[in-house]
């Protein structure tokens, strides 16, 4: 398994996704500042990987502080949230995980537990967190697998793999599982500019497992969709509204409505902490700007001529109506997802809900 993170005795390590595929180093995170670094500068990325650090981020905060009494800690707890918060908008696993350590934080704080004993519970919760996440993405393998063609070629868009999470991947774990369990699946990656997430960390994960991996630029789906060389698409999601729509990768939006088109499923795999509750529809989800230079340049390269304006999004919505179904660690839900999202929530063992 490729270790996106690591809790260590010295702090989090963090396999530099900047430099896949053609190094791959570690960079090692010592306190929450560099954490911040980390996830701001996307050296670990995809949502569910961005929840768990910003958890570990918190944990290692408030294992390193020198406070000596539970307001000072408190007060800094405070600093440390808000320091990982505004790393990245819109992947709301990066709120979830801050809130996860914060409220165990402020349960202990309420009940004067001693500083060592709040240090080692917040500790070993984000390293739950860490096994729990693997287990989710396993358990979204096994409620999809069975979605995917028994043969064929599944298109999907950035990186929904092992790099993006603890480990195993939402989206790229159905694949995997699929094929576990027999199928004969070959996968078509976009490439995803600007970042190249699908050319530069999908095709390397894939290949590392031997999944038949072929990269695509991100123009070229709608003709191979035409020739009937595409049977699936399957994306991950950074934030997925209570009514369905999913914030996801740049490009997204465009890949659905051609699945549409050609009459192909199109599914969304995420965990349960990617979907956001609070928020009722997908124009409410805050969208990432980027730097201007990842569109200019290209391996320090520039392509553009000086002072051409420049757009870089890096997430876009895609409307519920062009989701087939969303596959989570506790079952697939399907339209319509305003209902099939809240009767999940209320009951979450609920393996699998019948499409309506
Ligand atoms: O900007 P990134 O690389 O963090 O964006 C990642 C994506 O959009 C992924 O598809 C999403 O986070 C799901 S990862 C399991």
């Amino acid at each position: 398994m490729i270790p996106t993170l690591e809790w260590l005795p010295e702090g989090i390590n963090f396999l530099d996704q900047t430099k896949l595929p053609l190094e791959e180093t570690y960079v090692l995170a010592t306190d929450y500042n560099q954490v911040a670094t980390v996830i701001r500068d996307m050296i670990v990325r995809g949502a569910p990987a961005i929840g768990v650090s910003a958890a570990m981020g918190v944990a290692i905060g408030i294992d390193r502080s020198t406070a000596t009494d539970l307001k000072a800690l408190t007060a800094e707890v405070a600093i440390i949230s808000r320091t990982l918060a505004e790393t990245r908008p819109t992947a709301v696993n990066l709120f979830w995980g801050i809130d996860e350590i914060r409220n165990l934080f402020n349960e202990l704080a309420a009940t004067n537990t001693p500083i060592p004993e709040i240090k080692a519970a917040v500790v070993a919760k984000s390293r739950r967190m860490y096994d729990e996440d693997i287990a989710a993405c396993k358990q979204m393998g096994a409620h999809g697998a069975p979605l995917l063609p028994k043969e064929g070629t599944v298109l999907t868009h950035c990186n929904a793999g092992a790099l993006a999470t603890c480990g195993y991947g939402t989206a790229l774990g159905v694949i995997r599982a699929a094929i576990e369990a027999g199928h004969n699946i070959d996968v078509f990656a976009d490439e995803t500019r600007p970042f190249l997430q699908g050319a530069r960390l999908t095709a390397w994960e894939l290949l590392k497992d031997n999944i038949p991996t072929t990269v695509l630029c991100d123009n070229m789906a709608a003709h191979l969709m035409s020739k009937g060389r595409i049977q699936a698409v399957i994306v991950g999601a950074d934030r997925i509204a209570a009514n369905g729509d999913t914030a996801n990768k740049i490009g997204t939006y465009g890949v659905s409505i051609l699945a549409k088109e050609h009459n192909i499923p199109f599914y969304v795999a995420a965990p349960w902490s990617t979907i956001d509750l609070a928020t009722a529809y997908g124009d409410l989800i805050p969208i990432e700007q980027r730097a201007a230079t990842e569109v200019t340049h290209s391996n320090g390269k520039q392509m553009t001529p000086h002072g051409v304006a420049i757009e870089n999004p890096a997430f876009d919505v895609t409307p519920a109506k062009y989701i087939t179904a969303i596959i989570t660690e506790r079952g697939v839900l399907y339209p319509p997802f305003t209902q099939s999202i809240q009767q999940m929530d209320k009951h979450p063992s609920a393996s699998e809900l019948t499409p309506a």
